[in-house]
């Protein structure tokens, strides 16, 4: 991915340079993604094709307000069964009234829901999870493109949304119904259901992924037995996102669900969810699309360190050790969520720290990409840590000075050299005695390295001066 971005900087630089007025696309470094945007048309998709071939009738019903309330729960469980039906809506002409009548159908029965009346009898339980199954349990739909990828591609989207969002929003409004019981749901809501659910996170229409998320943030929610089963099955699919396929759609809502279920966490932690952090979302931030969930991954990691900061250590171990090696962007993306956990960082756990991270720092503001240098002078405004450092500037000093002093008279770009100047003046005012003492260091050792350059020329040119001698001498061209 990195690659390609160079590349597309690489022939922005060639195309600028050209004597032709470069076209729009070309001035375009991400000329790829919108060349394509323009040929392709919105994809969709489905794989409801159930009812392929013969047309789906649907005997129309009464509206449930056109009906007494005593004969309102019957009325509601048979427009349930009608709603199980599903369309093809790849066939776009096909069965036209009787979609119009689903949606209709499905946008009473989130009306119906919404209100509370007693509506809900131990037999609507089985029907709502019914209806719901059939119409949002599939096996999802082939992607578009041969390798979809969701940095360049657009996604494929649902075609059968009208029906599915519906389906979604009445599910969500059941669950969030006051009358709702999870005691009874439970007989149907269960961990067949929860398996089923978590596939789905693979759709690559966002909107139906922005729906599970309620979906299962609510269920977890509410259904406390469900709550380690759902928590070992996103373990599990982030395993094998990591170290399988490297492909799965819904990372980042999975994240954000884990964001808040982290956040309720009681203490001490437990075994299990110190093992999920080092094992499950420490080993996350080496894949290759990290940049699609990077943000709530890192919300993660901070929530787990803001319950328990004796976890610091092993995360910014881990950090370090799946420090990018040849990917700048992603470098950028580390050292913010490192500045993230630096907010957070408690004193004592930065003393531990803070040797090798520093030796990390001081590489990255010596990057030749100018975005990573400047992503970690950037550290030397946050007050924060400027007073962590202050604090430890006896340890940090020493390991960031020849990087900055070097960069200071050295570095090419003029942005990165007046912020290095600027924490060069910080560290002077820190402790200008170890200040002083560090320059003259850095000095003196750069004099006797040029002293040790000049005395091996000269080395050099004796030896020459020898050997000439030699073969003029072997020559007979001089006496010996
Ligand atoms: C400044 O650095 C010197 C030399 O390392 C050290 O002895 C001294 O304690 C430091 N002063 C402060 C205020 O930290």
């Amino acid at each position: 991915m990195c690659f390609l971005i160079h590349l597309a900087l690489f022939s922005r630089a060639m195309s600028s340079a050209a004597t032709t007025p470069p076209s729009v696309d070309k001035v375009d470094g991400f000329s790829r993604k919108s060349v394509r945007k323009a040929k392709q048309k919105r994809s969709q998709s489905s794989s409801q094709f159930r009812s392929q071939g013969k047309p789906i009738e649907l005997t129309p019903l009464p509206l449930l307000k056109d009906v007494s309330a005593q004969e309102q729960p019957e009325l509601f469980l048979k427009k349930l069964q009608q709603c199980c039906a599903v369309f093809d809506f790849m066939d776009t002409l096909s069965d036209l009234k009787m979609k119009e009548y689903k949606r209709s159908t499905l946008n009473e029965l989130v009306d119906y829901v919404t209100v509370s009346r007693g509506y809900l009898t131990e037999q609507a339980y089985p029907e709502v999870v019914k209806m719901v199954s059939y119409n949002i349990f599939r096996t999802l739909p082939p992607s578009d493109s041969n390798e979809f990828d969701p940095e360049e591609d657009e996604p494929t989207l649902e075609a059968s949304w009208p029906h599915l969002q519906l389906v979604y929003e009445f599910f969500i409004r059941f669950l969030e119904s006051q009358e709702f019981q999870p005691s009874i749901a439970k007989k149907y809501i269960d961990q067949k259901f929860v398996l089923q659910l978590l596939e789905l996170f693979d759709s690559e229409d966002p909107r139906e992924r922005d729906y599970l998320k309620t979906v299962l943030h609510r269920i977890y929610g509410k259904f406390l037995g469900l709550r380690a089963f759902i928590r070992k099955q996103i373990n599990n699919i982030f395993l094998r996102f990591v170290y399988e396929t490297e492909h799965f759609n819904g990372v980042a809502e999975l994240l954000e669900i884990l964001g808040s279920i982290i956040n309720g966490f009681a203490l001490p932690l437990k075994a299990e969810h110190k093992q999920f952090l080092v094992k499950v979302l420490i080993p996350l931030h080496t894949v290759r699309s990290l940049s699609l969930f990077h943000a709530q991954l890192a919300y993660c990691i901070v929530q787990f360190l803001e319950k328990d900061p004796a976890l610091t250590e092993p995360v910014i171990g881990g950090l370090l050790k799946f420090w990018p090696k040849t990917c700048s962007q992603k470098e950028v993306m580390f050292l913010g969520e490192l500045e993230e956990i630096l907010d957070v960082i408690e004193p004592t756990q930065f003393v531990k720290i803070q040797d090798p991270l520093f030796k990390q720092i001081s590489k990255c503001v010596s990057s030749p990409h100018f975005q990573v240098a400047e992503r970690a002078l950037y550290y030397w405004n946050n007050e924060y840590i400027m007073s962590l450092i202050e604090e430890n500037s006896n340890v940090i000093l020493p390991i960031m000075f020849t990087s900055l002093y070097r960069i200071s008279k050295e570095h090419w770009n003029p942005a990165i050299v007046a912020l290095v100047y600027n924490v060069l003046k910080a560290f002077m005012e820190m402790n200008s005695t170890l200040f002083d003492e560090l320059t003259s260091t850095y000095k003196s050792d750069r004099q006797r390295e040029k002293k040790k350059e000049k005395e091996r020329e000269e080395l050099w040119k004796r030896l020459e001066d020898l050997e000439l001698k030699r073969s003029l001498q072997s020559d007979g061209i001089i006496p010996t």
